[in-house]
């Protein structure tokens, strides 16, 4: 702009590469506005579409960085020095990150830009991967002025869109019901998602959408955010005076400060941006591909996911090696390739008040420690994974005996348990390095393929006596650096341990974690309705292969519905499929089907864990009573529908499904049909599903919560 600060000009679908866009930062003069005298030019700051605002220069929005110098003043003038493209996409030190090597047609624009009075630089860097419509952008601070400065805010993203007229999409919750779609209109004014749990939280996943309100999956306009962190975050849009819309999106400026001394750096993690105007559909499967090729680990963002039986909802704390190994061999005989032993095994915990920080086996329970289990487990053919809290320390532990100061807590106040627990401070090196080492131990011990890393409490009493007064703020980041340090260091040790990440089940759904931990545990809800609404919600924003779904025990544990065996089946094949029940106490006819799930999971793995999603009917809209989605594979020769009905309906409609992503001219079967459909003719007339029941037979048992699977077939 003409006072060197940076404007910004568009964001949204490709328009044609110019040298001017004179029409886009047109402006008009209004009145009781503070301005900049620019040459002859009234420069009126709070109504023009900024690149990186401050606050305190006329631009009245909330900014997207504040920083704070000697004299307590936090003006800044930031200047455009210059601006450098490279090919490529450097990952991030430190921090979970985007990567492109640079062969491919990824580039990195990073401009600087000075405040010459204080000689704070910034460096804004806008990675574009055209495959995937995505753009990566962070900011890096540095301080090379003489002054001490304090960073108040520093976020990673700010696009300010020209009008207002989207609907705000979110997905809330809590725990056990993470991810429901929250939908409203912009308003004037500021409407926020965020966290100040120290976790991305159940509560408000850091996804967002920004859709026109005609936006439907399929068609239409439509803005996707995230953020590449797993602690307090903010998601915010400001709608001012004039019907703009700020976007904002970065680590949350409450509970954040941090030191700039004179030559220091800070790094901010990285905002994806993606737009589609093809509808929802295409805008999560974009950001799907994106992450797989671009974010999560390359040794297994594309490698099947090993179907698992988990002990927890089978055993909880209650298991001794002769349980674990009839469940183990069950396993084995039924074609699971994972055994995953859940909480328990460790110090003495035989509920949930001990032995978190105690990380080697406990000989009640297991005599022969864990390699003798880990062998038997290994001999039956099974993968072996076991579940760790490393974060987290009870009261009655050696490891609180041995260091009680390692443990977060304020000076002179009380402590605030959850889950009858404490978090370890992760800001300290010893606590990564002993945590690192006592986990190193067992996964070579008992040779682990998996380990479940659990989080299951947020943070209260945020201080740490490693830290000075004046770097008290900088705690929450620093605990999360410390969480991240510790997964490099187990992933560049053992690169073969599959991570699935946990916090209650969905508490830290996000992208840092998905760098580390190509799967995450979706929720500790498993009833298969809840979770059509869980995993309903979760895809607008994260791919198949990031969903943990088993199929659990009926009545639920959680919700104590009873839900066929069937349909359990049917809602966890869509994610990385598992089961979580005593598989030793099932009716020959559950076993029966348990291996017919296994087996044809197993047949279309690929499809269910790496196709392109497409959801078909939403829980969250009209009767609230039906779902569907399917699958579809890259070449369109096969695709997976499958359709809820949660509560049964008596003599009900006629019912066609109009499936979505196959090749309009390719002949295809459904269910081995004998008739053959085009895919165009399956797309748009629909494909007709019978209903009528036998009313010689009435229904004897509950037919809630039923489900079919369409297998989609091209004919060759
Ligand atoms: C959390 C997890 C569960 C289970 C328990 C064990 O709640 O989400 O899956 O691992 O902890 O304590």
């Amino acid at each position: 702009m003409e006072n060197g600060e940076l404007g910004q000009i568009y964001f949204g679908k490709r328009i044609h590469i110019k040298n001017q866009y004179a029409n886009l930062i047109k402006r008009e003069r209004r009145e009781a506005m503070p301005s900049w005298k620019v040459d002859q030019y009234d420069f009126q700051p709070d109504h023009l579409k900024q690149e990186y605002a401050s606050l305190g220069k006329g631009d009245f929005r909330e900014p997207a960085y504040q920083v704070q110098q000697e004299n307590g003043s936090r003006i800044t003038e930031l200047q455009y020095v210059d601006y450098r493209l490279q090919k490529g996409k450097k990952r991030l030190s430190g921090l979970p990150s985007s990567f492109a090597d640079e062969s491919g047609d990824v580039e990195t624009l990073a401009v600087y830009l000075k405040d010459a009075l204080s000689g704070l630089t910034v460096t804004l860097r806008y990675s574009v991967f055209p495959h995937q419509n995505v753009i990566v952008r962070s900011a890096e601070f540095v301080n090379k002025g003489k002054e001490h400065l304090v960073l108040r805010r520093a976020l990673s993203c700010q696009i300010d869109l020209p009008d207002s007229h989207y609907d705000f999409i979110h997905f809330a919750g809590t725990w056990s019901r993470e991810r429901h779609e929250v939908k409203r209109s912009l308003q004037p004014g500021i409407q926020r998602i965020s966290s100040l749990r120290t976790e991305s939280s159940h509560q408000h996943n850091p996804f967002i959408m920004l859709a026109r309100p005609q936006t439907t999956e399929d068609c239409g306009d439509v803005y996707g955010f995230n953020f590449v962190y797993s602690g307090n975050f903010l998601d915010q849009i400001e709608v001012d005076q004039y019907g703009t819309s700020r976007v904002l999106i970065g680590i949350n400026p409450e509970e954040f400060s941090w030191n700039l001394a004179s030559g220091a750096t800070f790094q901010t993690p990285e905002a994806i941006l993606s737009f589609s105007s093809q509808g929802k559909n295409k805008l999560s499967q974009q950001l799907g591909h994106f992450y797989l090729n671009h974010l999560v680990n390359p040794r297994f963002s594309n490698a099947d996911r090993p179907i698992l039986v988990n002990n927890w909802e089978a055993t909880y704390f209650n298991f001794n090696e002769d349980k674990l190994l009839s469940i183990a061999s069950k396993a084995a005989e039924l074609g699971i390739e994972l055994f995953v032993l859940d909480d328990g095994w460790f110090g003495h915990r035989d509920d949930d008040t001990t032995s978190l920080g105690d990380w080697f086996v406990d000989r009640t329970k297991l005599p022969d420690g864990l390699a003798h289990l880990a062998d038997k487990i290994h001999g039956l053919g099974l993968k072996f994974g076991l579940w760790f809290e490393p974060e987290m320390i009870s009261l009655e532990s050696d490891l609180y005996q041995e260091h009680p100061d390692w443990m977060i807590a304020a000076p002179h106040r009380t402590l605030t348990p959850g889950r009858n627990q404490y978090v370890l401070d992760f800001t300290r090196d010893e606590v990564v390095d002993t945590i690192f080492k006592m986990m190193a131990k067992c996964i070579e011990e008992a040779r682990l393929d998996y380990i479940k890393w659990d989080m299951n409490r947020c943070i209260t009493e945020m201080y740490s006596s490693n830290l000075s007064p004046s770097e008290q703020l900088e705690m929450p980041h620093r605990y999360i650096l410390g969480v991240y340090k510790l997964y490099q260091r187990l992933i560049d040790h053992y690169p073969n341990v599959l991570f699935e990440s946990c916090a209650s089940g969905g508490g830290r759904f996000d992208l840092g974690m998905m760098y580390y931990a190509p799967q995450a545990w979706t929720s500790d809800d498993t009833d298969a309705a809840e979770r059509i609404l869980i995993q309903y919600g979760t895809s607008y924003g994260y791919p198949l292969s990031m969903m943990g779904a088993h199929v659990s025990a009926v009545p639920n544990h959680q919700t104590g519905r009873v839900t066929p065996f069937e349909t359990r089946g049917h809602v966890a094949f869509f994610g990385d499929f598992g089961y979580e029940l005593d598989i030793t106490k099932l009716s020959k006819e559950d076993q029966k089907q348990i291996r017919a799930q296994v087996n044809l999971y197993k047949k279309y793995r690929r499809l269910f864990q790496y196709g392109n999603f497409y959801r078909l009917e939403s829980p969250y809209e009209g009767e609230k009573n039906v779902a569907s989605w399917e699958v579809v594979n890259d070449d369109q020769t096969l695709a997976i529908a499958a359709r809820y009905q949660l509560l049964n309906r008596p003599n009900p409609s006629y019912l066609r499904l109009y499936v979505r992503g196959l090749n309009p001219d390719q002949l295809y079967r459904v269910n081995g049909s004998q008739e053959t459909f085009y895919g165009d003719e399956l797309m748009n007339a629909g494909y007709f599903v019978d209903q009528v029941l036998d009313i010689n037979k009435p229904i004897t048992g509950s037919a809630d919560f039923s489900s079919r699977l369409f297998i989609i077939k091209a004919v060759k």
